[in-house]
């Protein structure tokens, strides 16, 4: 049985098919809310749906983009109408893959740029706005925006990628601050580097090399904290950015390179429990 603050509330998961979403969305349902499976691929959305419900929990597929005014209104009133008013907002949805969005800065565009920033800066405005407002009069919400380590430390041929997630961490701290007064919290998830694609387990060693913690990240383990911030637990935090990243951000060298290597560091035996 659900015991937490979750169980019966309305969630809404932009870009859920796929990914964090997916993993985000099912963890939700397993804390007992009914949750809105959007994504602009309809096979994805229903794999979710399907997952949810052949776990017991209940969801609905909403079809749509996230970076259209009209897709994101029919989204959020279907939502509505079928499971009540939204209690949880997750603006998950983002072109993110590196077909997508890499491109070297002198070869970009406008068509790229303008592309990327209403995929993935855009749509967390028009998301966010459209349930704002009833959550402001019930006086309570929850709204986590997923940001990434490019806002703050630069990928490479990712600018346009880098300045949304960056305005995406601006507008937490404005979103947070309007929208304390009325009881809506608005708070960032980073994530680090999250194996949502398949790749080898020899590259994702080599790259997991490069984390603190030793290893890529999984989708499930941003499960956790997203749910949490959405909580009562949460109800004190807003205006918060949250790194879940294995350590990436806080280290100067990363561990193939560094002068004292993770080789060189004390034996400490394993104990028994
Ligand atoms: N995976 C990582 O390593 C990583 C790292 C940092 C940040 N992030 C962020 O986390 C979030 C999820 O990343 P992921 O790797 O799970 O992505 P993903 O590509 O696995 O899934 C994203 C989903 O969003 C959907 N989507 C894209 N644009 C949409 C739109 N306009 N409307 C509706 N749906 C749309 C896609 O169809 C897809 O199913 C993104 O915001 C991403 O920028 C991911």
């Amino acid at each position: 049985m659900p015991t937490s603050s979750l169980a019966g509330s309305t969630v809404l998961v932009t870009g859920a098919g796929h990914g964090i979403g997916r993993a985000v969305s099912e963890r939700f349902a397993t804390e007992g809310a009914r949750v809105g499976v959007n994504d602009i691929d309809a096979a994805r959305a229903g794999e979710t749906v399907a997952a949810i419900e052949a776990a017991g929990g209940t969801a609905m597929a909403l079809i749509g983009d996230v970076g259209s005014e009209e897709d994101v209104a029919r989204i959020t009133s279907t939502l509505v109408t079928a499971y009540g008013p939204i209690d949880v907002l997750v603006n998950n949805a983002a072109l993110a893959t590196y077909e997508a969005v890499c491109r070297h800065f002198l070869e970009g565009d406008l068509d790229w740029w303008n592309r990327i920033l209403t995929n993935n800066l855009t749509s967390v405005f028009l998301c966010s706005h459209a349930v704002a407002g009833a959550m402001a009069r019930r006086r309570r919400g929850a709204i986590i925006h997923l940001s990434s380590g490019g806002a703050t430390h630069a990928h490479r041929a990712m600018a346009s990628y880098d300045a949304a997630k960056g305005g995406i961490e601006a507008l937490t701290r404005a979103m947070a601050l309007d929208l304390a007064p009325y009881g809506v919290r608005v708070n960032c998830v980073v994530p680090g580097l999250i194996r949502t694609y398949d790749i080898s387990d020899e590259l994702a060693a080599e790259r997991g090399q490069v984390v603190p913690l030793g290893r890529l990240g999984n989708a499930d383990d941003l499960a956790g904290p997203i749910v949490f911030l959405a909580t009562d637990d949460a109800r004190y935090m807003t205006g918060a950015t949250v790194v879940v990243d294995g350590g990436v951000l806080v280290q100067q060298r990363s561990a193939p390179v560094d002068v004292y290597p993770v080789s060189k560091f004390p034996v400490v035996p394993e104990a028994d429990s």
